[in-house]
């Protein structure tokens, strides 16, 4: 298998790659808006804590899998063990993480549509295309159907091209335009009247929040989301990590620089948010929280923009460029899952397996778009509430328990010699066997409450 296979040519390509999948629009338009309605930093805080003592320890399983089996989900996962009831166990969460992957991109392609669109309209009102941009602007099958074709096909190019030529090529360029127009807008947005108060709002901390449990909640739900686990997308792109590369490190700076994105969006976010209040804009419902959710994106940020006359076409068309973008890099780590299950099991090749997973994800996108009020929700919810909880779970225990001791201590040595002197190694092990599946459990059970 390991003939041919693709492989992250740098250190900094795959920390770009996973950055990319993990940064998106759970980032920029989940955490900033989470946080302002859960009480500012001490949603941060929480946050933090989550990313690093749950879901890091959950992205070092898939990463650990991915590399010692250099195979697709379901591959590696039927492989682990030679019992065959396990590898049969394997084998049946391999295609749930797939199915899982599918459906997420299903859904995520529409929203990325949705983005495309509102980039695209301010681009025709500077060229003066008055009515393409008034046809972008208002909602329809075809709008939405054609900007989520869009978006599919970008992500089945850059797919097709392979591992270091494509992910690793598009996310090297693709990432540092994203900070920088990123940066680019919190200049900007905070010297606006209002802006501070955003600050404020997101900086300091309501400590009063913390006894909530819903924050908790909330909070490990953002984590898993943005740091894509659960569906085999950070497994493939271990897979695929050099035997030479320090895994618990790489883990830690992923985490890091999703963490730090999505701290970073949130002053742009919440700043935006005042300065649009400062403009007569509303921005808190009737029980008195911030418009959070599409609302947000789709009405607040626009109605901002379109107060600052031809610097906010300038502004609409960064900020939507930068959540396309966000969103690019994000489904790309997702359509890699079942291409790569295509390539490796079936044998096909590279073009045709994005291709044709690429294809039929877009027919599920149009399906949902066509039922959008009957199916959008429930796929969003049994995929995020449910689907990746649970497979979380199932992955730490398969690094945990499945795969044997000394192999995984064989897979960290790879690229971290002293592996066994590390706090690392003293914790993790028992970490993915009791505490994390442990904790994810008891979150999610609380959540069906
Ligand atoms: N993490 C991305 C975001 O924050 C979305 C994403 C990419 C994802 N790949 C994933 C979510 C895999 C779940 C599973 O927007």
């Amino acid at each position: 298998m390991a003939t041919g296979r693709g492989q992250f040519s740098s250190k900094i390509g795959f920390l770009l790659a996973a950055a990319g999948s993990a940064v998106g629009l759970g980032n920029i338009w989940g955490f900033p808006t989470q946080a302002a309605n859960n009480g500012g930093a001490a949603f941060l805080l929480v946050y933090l804590v989550l990313a690093f003592v749950l879901a890091y320890p959950a992205l070092m399983a898939e990463l650990t899998i991915g590399r010692y089996a250099r195979a697709n989900v379901i591959t590696a996962l039927s492989q682990l063990h030679p019992l065959p009831s396990l590898q049969k166990t394997g084998f049946i969460v391999g295609i749930a993480a797939l199915s899982v992957a599918v459906f997420i991109l299903s859904f995520y392609s529409i929203v990325a549509g949705w983005m495309l669109a509102e980039a695209l309209s301010p681009s025709a009102q500077l060229l003066q295309l008055h009515s393409v941009a008034g046809w972008i602007d208002t909602q329809s099958f075809s709008r939405n159907g054609l900007m989520c074709l869009v978006m599919s096909l970008l992500t089945i190019m850059i797919i097709a091209r392979g591992v270091e030529k494509g992910i690793e090529a598009w996310s090297t360029r693709l990432m540092p335009a994203l900070f920088l127009i990123l940066l680019g807008m919190i200049g900007y947005v905070l010297t606006q009247t209002g802006a501070t108060e955003g600050l404020r709002a997101y900086l300091v901390p309501d400590l009063s929040r913390l006894s909530d449990p819903t924050l908790i909640l909330s909070a490990m739900g953002q984590a898993f989301f943005s740091l894509s686990l659960g569906v085999g997308a950070m497994l493939i792109y271990g897979s695929y990590l050099r035997d030479t590369d320090n895994l618990p490190r790489m883990g830690a700076a992923v985490t890091l620089l999703d963490t730090g994105f999505a701290f970073t969006a949130g002053l742009l976010i919440l700043p935006a948010i005042y300065v649009a209040q400062a403009q007569g804009i509303t921005v808190f419902n009737n029980e008195g929280a911030l418009i959070a959710g599409p609302d947000l994106i789709f009405q607040v940020l626009p109605a901002l923009f379109d107060r600052m006359g031809v610097a906010g076409s300038w502004l609409a068309l960064a900020f939507f460029a930068l959540m396309s973008i966000a969103a690019l890099t994000s489904a790309i780590s997702l359509l890699e899952v079942p291409a790569s299950v295509a390539v490796e099991r079936w044998g096909i090749s590279r073009p045709i397996a994005a291709s044709l997973s690429g294809g039929g994800i877009f027919a599920i996108s149009l399906i949902i778009i066509w039922q959008f009020d009957k199916l959008f929700s429930g796929v969003v919810t049994l995929t995020t509430v449910y689907g990746q909880p649970l497979l979380g779970v199932a992955l730490c225990l398969f690094a945990g328990w499945v795969l044997h001791r000394h192999l995984l201590l064989k897979e960290l040595r790879n690229g971290h010699p002293e592996i066994e002197q590390s706090f690392f190694w003293k914790v993790w092990p028992f970490y993915v066997k009791f505490i994390c599946p442990t904790l994810i459990l008891f979150t999610f059970v609380q959540s069906l409450r």
